[in-house]
């Protein structure tokens, strides 16, 4: 079982892709559990307010800190061994063989907070185990972060793909390897067809082929 429990602003735009697919059945079977914390319940004044402006000037607003960190210590109130992740462009790039060291951590519960607004007060990074990059380039917010973490992770739980081996053979996962090219019908569509030695029956022929046009990163 892996957990995310995920702080944010807009549950709404997170949820429905959970609830979809294969993030679904993986809680369907008891394999992923996703739970939210809205960070509005933890902030300031009457206008529950989360960001304010930065401190020797600049555009845009900044997460505040005691909203953050009331949220965080409210989840890890009930689990201290959660461990928390903060989206973010000048983070460590996400990789596969990151997505495998979290999905193979067993029991792991993770806190993904996800920052809106311009950023966020940099003391904030005390209270986070792990700084996440999804890529370089900057979004608005970090659930879309959060979505690819959680849907790259909770595939390669065992159990959650159909078949057992599919995350295995896959893309990147023993390394650089990517997928090899690969057909299903008809055999000819609109004049292009399906490699002979696919339709050959010959394993090790097939086998050949296919990591000689297995890709790399
Ligand atoms: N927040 C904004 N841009 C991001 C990125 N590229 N990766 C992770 N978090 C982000």
């Amino acid at each position: 079982m892996i957990k995310f429990t995920i702080i944010t602003l807009f549950q709404d735009a997170l949820e429905p892709y959970l609830k979809t697919s294969m993030m679904w059945k993986a809680t369907e079977k008891g394999l992923a559990e996703f739970d939210f914390v809205n960070l509005r319940d933890f902030g300031l004044g009457p206008h529950k307010s989360v960001d304010d402006a930065p401190y020797g000037g600049g555009d845009g607003m900044l997460l505040r800190c005691e909203p953050v960190f009331a949220a965080i210590e409210s989840v890890k109130a009930t689990d201290p061994e959660a461990k928390v992740i903060l989206p973010t462009p000048v983070g460590e790039i996400w990789t596969q063989k990151k997505a495998r060291e979290f999905a193979g951590t067993t029991n792991a519960h993770y806190i993904i907070l996800c920052p809106h607004y311009e950023g966020y007060d940099e003391r904030i990074l005390s209270i986070v185990d792990y700084k996440i990059s999804l890529g370089k380039y900057v979004l608005t917010g970090g659930e879309l972060p959060a979505l690819i973490m959680i849907d790259s992770v909770v595939r390669l739980v065992p159990g959650v793909l159909g078949g057992e081996q599919s995350a295995e053979i896959e893309s990147f996962s023993d390394g650089d390897n990517l997928e090899y090219p690969q057909y299903t019908r008809p055999e000819e569509f609109r004049g292009m067809k399906v490699p002979e030695v696919l339709l050959s029956g010959n394993h090790g022929e097939i086998a050949k082929w296919r990591e000689e046009h297995s890709g790399t990163v």
